[in-house]
């Protein structure tokens, strides 16, 4: 297959070429499962569901779902380290934990099955993003407890690949192993692969002529204009994987390369729904929500990702449904004066400010009593014009966004580069 052309239907899972209803009586059947498992096994949701005045039983079709309780990052906390576990300890055969910036971090479990199913997930995405067996694929998401590194790098196993297991950091070095060993994938955050395209640039090497034709890039929110970016420099195809540890981690949506019109979502595997973050009501668009439903060690149910996107119809994959790229986290959402912005509004904006470098943090003080929102932007190597780039980037935010902001253009390679997640918005406000 050349990329962009849709696979030949023999080298897709049979799943990905069921009818919308065949998966629908999937999902119900396993949703009624879940369901039952979670409220024998976790003491933490019988009672949440007692409380709620619900039973597994009530789940006759999937609108049922909305009758039971969300589930939060507040209750993985509260149930800290195994509670949510609803297989005995000794059947967990690996844990994964994410950071949380405060206090302690989220730990999530798998059985072996489970490990099967998500190895199984992710080299369906890598597939769909038009990886093959027998490619070399370069794994620069980190290793350990975050799920990205050894969940790229076991779905990428699954397929058939070679893994180069990486990991995040050492950028000359990753740039000499991307030359000398050849990948044709790479999986990677976004803003790490800006800084292995500077780190090709230093070294000299052009970044357009490497062996890479695909890259797999999430963990942290990006924009169409970020992934014409990443192309233009790497001459690859860019694009979008999504997931999060307390569903799985990585590989629970995928974009495909053929269409490149957002993330189908492994419905066989994990239930979406989007809710009114405010309301919690069920609505087309807004915060998603995830119900698992094959997960053994750590079922979770109506899952509140904090992440922001629309529910779309399956097009590469017709039964299954698309979300569009998340726009942010609701906790990310700064409110300026009234206004709402997300990091991905301004992100859109440097890129196509010309002279701009895609480098950019966005920093929000309170000198008097009111909030002010600077944006500290990296020029371009060589570009002079930092003035009036700063006039058309503040004229573009307010004109698009609605919001007057201050600009600072600072010198290229200023700014400090993220190895795997990166962290755009520091907040100086005192409260
Ligand atoms: O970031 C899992 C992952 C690893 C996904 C590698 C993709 C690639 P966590 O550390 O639990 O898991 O963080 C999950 O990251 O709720 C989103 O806010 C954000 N996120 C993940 N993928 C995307 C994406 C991994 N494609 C949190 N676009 C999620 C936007 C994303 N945000």
């Amino acid at each position: 297959m050349r990329l962009g052309e849709s696979p030949t239907p023999e080298i897709l899972d049979p799943i990905e070429r069921v009818s919308r209803d065949e998966l629908a009586a999937v999902q119900l059947e396993r949703l009624q499962w879940t369901l039952d498992h979670a409220y024998r096994n976790v003491p933490f949701y019988r009672a949440r569901f007692d409380e709620h005045g619900v039973h597994p039983r009530d789940c006759k079709e999937p609108a049922d779902l909305a009758k039971f309780p969300f589930t939060t990052k507040q209750d993985l906390r509260d149930n800290y380290p195994f509670g949510m576990f609803a297989v005995p300890r000794e059947e967990v055969s690996r844990v994964h934990a994410s950071s949380g910036t405060t206090g302690k971090p989220t730990v999530v479990g798998y059985t072996s099955r489970d490990i099967e199913i998500w190895s199984d997930v992710m080299a369906r995405s890598i597939r769909a993003a038009g990886g093959r067996r027998g490619d070399i694929v370069h794994v620069a998401y980190g290793y350990g407890l975050f799920t990205g590194g050894l969940g790229a790098h076991y779905g990428a196993e699954r397929l058939g690949c070679t893994v180069v297991p990486v990991s995040g950091g050492m950028t000359p070095r990753q740039v000499q192993l991307i030359t000398d060993f050849r990948p044709s994938v790479i999986m990677v955050t976004p803003s790490y692969m800006l800084a292995l395209a500077d780190e090709f640039e230093a070294q000299g090497i052009d970044a357009r002529a490497s062996s890479l034709k695909v890259g797999i890039f999430g963990a942290e929110p990006w924009t169409e204009e970020m992934r014409k970016e990443i192309e233009e420099r790497f001459d690859l195809h860019a694009v979008d994987i999504y997931g999060l540890s307390e569903v799985m981690g990585p590989g629970i949506a995928q974009e495909c390369v053929e269409t490149k019109d957002g993330l189908h979502i492994w419905e066989d595997h994990f239930l979406p729904e989007t809710v009114d973050p405010f309301t919690g009501e069920v609505a087309d668009e807004g915060e998603l929500v995830f119900t698992s439903l094959t997960k053994e060690a750590l079922p979770i149910i109506r899952y509140r990702t904090r992440d922001l996107t629309k529910l779309l119809p399956g097009t590469a994959r017709p039964a299954f449904r698309r979300m569009e790229k998340v726009t942010g986290r609701t906790d990310d959402m700064i409110i300026l004066r009234g206004v709402n912005v997300f990091p991905t509004q301004i992100e859109e904006i440097v890129l196509r400010t010309p002279g701009l470098s895609p480098h950019f943090q966005v920093h929000l003080t309170r000198p008097g009593r009111l909030d002010v929102m600077t944006v500290k932007v990296e020029s371009r190597p060589g570009f002079t014009g930092h003035d009036e780039a700063a006039a058309a980037l503040s004229r573009a935010v307010k004109d698009t966004v609605g919001v007057s902001v201050e600009v600072e253009i600072v010198a290229p390679e200023t700014l400090e580069r993220s190895v795997g997640k990166l962290k755009r918005v520091l907040d100086k406000r005192d409260n």
